[in-house]
């Protein structure tokens, strides 16, 4: 798993630029993931969710978009230069006023026990230094019956792996290249992702951290997959 100082640094050097390389490497994919994952979290009718591993936030502005202004949006992340863009943009949009971003580390939230009824969590969980110890965080904050929906890569079906991993590995941080001037940053993404667990051993880990249940959907030959683990 990365170290937590490498993945600041990452993501403190292209967060100006994260949005854009996000939209063109996945071919605009990821906005239709978030929006799955939203409905999912909107089907619990929830008072309170987490967007942890928030970033530049577009997954806190999705949920904002669709649940109930009743309900209370957190977004927590450990690297200002990415809160900074989740700021500027909620500066801009009216209707996302009252999203909450504040930093801190996913190893130890400053978070009440049993305190939110949902977590999201776009893209973060590779990046976590111990997984187990950031999976047992959100359990501990999640009441009892709340759920975190994970969006993140996964490994893909067979047949496509060569295709896929030629892709990450030799077009995509050319793409990244030119988005974001830093190729270095994407390579460490690609690293991650080959090294990050397919669905069924995520699961696990996930109900060895303590969830009652966890299931997992897979999205777009599996190379992302949603999941979903009850407390
Ligand atoms: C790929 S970005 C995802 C941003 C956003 N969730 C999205 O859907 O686009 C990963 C984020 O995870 C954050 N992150 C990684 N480890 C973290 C930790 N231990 N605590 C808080 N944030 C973390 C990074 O700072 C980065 O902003």
């Amino acid at each position: 798993m990365p170290e937590a100082s490498k993945v600041k640094g990452v993501f403190s050097a292209i967060a100006p630029k994260y949005d854009a390389a996000n939209r063109i490497i996945s071919c605009g994919m990821d906005i239709g993931w978030r929006r799955e994952v939203v409905n999912l979290v909107a089907a619990r009718k929830p008072s309170a969710v987490l967007d942890l591993a928030t970033g530049s936030g577009d997954m806190a502005f999705a949920l904002r978009k669709t649940l109930p202004p009743t309900c209370q949006i957190l977004g927590i992340d450990f690297c200002e230069p990415m809160l900074e863009v989740a700021r500027r943009k909620k500066a801009e949009l009216s209707w996302a006023a009252d999203i909450t971003f504040a930093q801190g580390d996913a190893m130890n939230l400053a978070l009440p026990d049993e305190s939110v009824d949902a977590v999201t969590i776009g893209w973060g969980l590779r990046n976590f230094d111990d997984r187990t110890k950031g999976l047992s965080e959100i359990r501990r904050v999640l009441k009892k019956g709340g759920a975190l929906y994970c969006l993140e890569f996964s490994q893909p079906y067979r047949w496509i792996r060569f295709p896929y991993y030629f892709y990450l590995r030799h077009v995509m941080p050319i793409l990244a290249r030119i988005v974001t001037g830093r190729r270095d940053s994407y390579e460490y993404l690609v690293g991650t992702v080959s090294a990050f667990p397919g669905r069924e051993i995520l699961a696990a880990e996930m109900r060895a951290a303590g969830f009652a249940k966890a299931r997992a959907f897979p999205r777009f030959f599996s190379i992302v997959a949603i999941h979903e683990a009850v407390k």
